[in-house]
């Protein structure tokens, strides 16, 4: 059996990494894993159960218990939680502020990078999109990404995209909670934010999503022949 093939994307929010990841899944016919999706279905089932963000010891119990699936293909993913499809909640504001908190929680990192890396070494290979994937969870991946952009661009398409969900939202605001989910997520303790050491870095401020696409589709294809020939020759 040939190893998975493993794709890492990481980078701040609004860098195109979940457009992208899905995008590069498609075409290559692997699993496209929203690793954020799973901090924010943490977040939504720690406020369900009424349980604090200073409560360290409670989120990672809620982290422990819930069921967390993702399903379906890359452009329809949904996420269920304890069974019930929770896809649309956990895009709102909450769930995403309540992502960036419990995720400082080093127990609840600890159980959803175990379930991730089960989820990636499953079947041919997957396309997994995060903060820490080329850092933690696999530092060997075959190919890593960091996406960025500056603040500003990533506030527009962000607003842009919440636009029908969160009427009202402005960008100063909008531009506000980025700032303050990068330090947090820069500056926590356990599996910060930092780009690997070999990860390809492409900076989407000033490039369409069809330029960085093409681009991150050469760059696997170039390994990815490399790695085929490397593991499937005699
Ligand atoms: O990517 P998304 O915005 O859905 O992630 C929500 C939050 O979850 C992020 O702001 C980040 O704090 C956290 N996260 C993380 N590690 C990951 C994925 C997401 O800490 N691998």
């Amino acid at each position: 059996m040939t190893k998975p093939f493993i794709v890492a994307i990481d980078g701040p929010s609004g860098a195109g990494k979940s457009t992208l990841g899905r995008r590069l899944a498609r075409e290559l016919g692997l699993l496209y894993i929203d690793t954020g999706a799973m901090y924010r279905a943490v977040a939504l089932a720690a406020a369900e159960a009424g349980v604090s963000d200073t409560d360290a010891e409670g989120l990672a119990g809620v982290a422990r218990r819930a069921s967390i699936r993702l399903e379906g293909d890359p452009d329809s993913l949904r996420v269920f939680l304890d069974g019930r499809d929770v896809s649309a909640e956990i895009r709102g504001e909450a769930a995403g502020r309540g992502a960036s908190v419990v995720s400082t929680v080093p127990e609840v990192r600890r159980e959803l990078v175990r379930r991730q890396r089960e989820l990636g070494r499953d079947g041919e290979g997957c396309v997994l999109d995060g903060r820490d994937i080329g850092t933690v969870v696999f530092p060997a991946a075959d190919v890593k990404f960091f996406l960025t952009a500056v603040p500003e661009a990533r506030a527009r398409r962000r607003l842009g995209e919440e636009r029908e969900r969160s009427a009202g939202r402005t960008f100063e605001g909008t531009l506000a909670d980025i700032n303050e989910r990068d330090r947090r997520d820069a500056t926590r303790d356990d599996s910060p934010l930092r780009i690997a050491d070999d990860a390809v870095v492409i900076d989407t401020t000033e490039l369409s999503v069809e330029e960085v696409f093409q681009s991150m589709l050469r760059t696997v294809r170039d390994r990815r022949g490399g790695a085929d020939r490397g593991g499937d020759e005699p």
